[in-house]
């Protein structure tokens, strides 16, 4: 597929995915999560991580496209929630860790995007919120639940009711993002997390994604379940006997995801 609205790189294990669309601050439209789907579909079992980021310096993503949904109807407008929530959930079910790098705006369907992330780290010039309310609609691609469960009812509610459009700083302090890097400094940050994740058993990175995502929608007890399981299944795969022979002999393990 020849991409219009997206690059999509490799670089060793590392693929980085950059929303690109300067003339609408990177806006999704459909065309642009057709294609983010194809990207990621098309990743292979030599991509260990992903990171997520804006083209240009101005916007991570400004939104969904406000020109595209102008004009539509409830039903497409229900068919185009249902598109940004299956790329989003493809996103999220991703068995590889993912890095949003949010080097600018990400308003709206771009704090969603970030949202369906792993990790996120932002620039001092990102100003994040949801301001769909100011165009008399909510979030439509999963935003007002991703919120809800990061950072509880009441500071999503605030994001949702005011549509404040917050700094970096501020997202960093109501534990929206991870850490606030300068603008230049923001991609070397994630993708020295992401160097720093690929040395590690990718079977296992892989585990704990899957319980904290899965075990995080369960009560205690089943959850709990889920780790011992994902514990006991680890221990059949070559990389655990390669991870604690390295450590006995102390050298650094080389690990093959098997
Ligand atoms: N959709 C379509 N076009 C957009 C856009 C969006 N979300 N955001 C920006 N653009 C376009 C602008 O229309 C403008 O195009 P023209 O040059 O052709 O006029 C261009 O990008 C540059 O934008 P501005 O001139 O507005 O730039 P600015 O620096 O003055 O402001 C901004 C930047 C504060 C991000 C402002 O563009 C803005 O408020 N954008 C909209 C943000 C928003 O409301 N996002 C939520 C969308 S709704 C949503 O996401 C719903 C959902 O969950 C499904």
């Amino acid at each position: 597929m020849d991409y219009q609205n997206i690059k999509f790189e490799k670089d060793g294990a590392l693929a980085i995915l950059t929303v690109d669309r300067p003339k609408a601050l990177n806006a999704l439209n459909s065309a642009t999560f057709h294609e983010m789907d194809h990207a990621l579909r098309s990743l292979k079992d030599d991509t260990r991580a992903l990171i997520v980021t804006g083209g240009g310096d101005k916007a991570f993503v400004a939104g969904a496209d406000i020109a595209e949904m102008s004009t539509i109807s409830a039903a497409q407008a229900r068919e185009f929630s249902a598109l940004g929530h299956h790329v989003f959930a493809s996103l999220e079910n991703l068995s590889i860790p993912t890095i949003a790098a949010v080097n600018g705006f990400a308003l709206g369907g771009g704090l969603e995007l970030a949202l369906g992330c792993d990790l996120i780290y932002a620039s001092e010039k990102a100003r994040l919120g949801v301001p769909e309310v100011t165009l008399g609609v909510i979030p439509g691609f999963g935003g007002t639940q991703r919120l809800t469960r990061l950072l509880g009812r009441a500071r999503a509610k605030e994001l949702l009711f005011t549509a404040d459009r917050i700094d970096a700083a501020k997202a960093k302090e109501i534990g929206l993002v991870l850490e606030v890097l300068p603008a230049d400094k923001l991609m070397e940050h994630c993708k020295a997390v992401a160097a720093k994740i690929l040395k590690n058993g990718p079977l296992a990175v892989a585990q704990a994604k899957r319980v904290v995502e899965y075990g995080a929608d369960q009560d205690l007890r089943a959850a709990n379940e889920l780790e011992r399981q994902g514990f006991a299944v680890l221990f059949g795969s070559e990389d655990q006997r390669e991870g604690m022979a390295a450590f006995l002999a102390k050298r650094p393990a080389n690990f093959q995801g098997k």
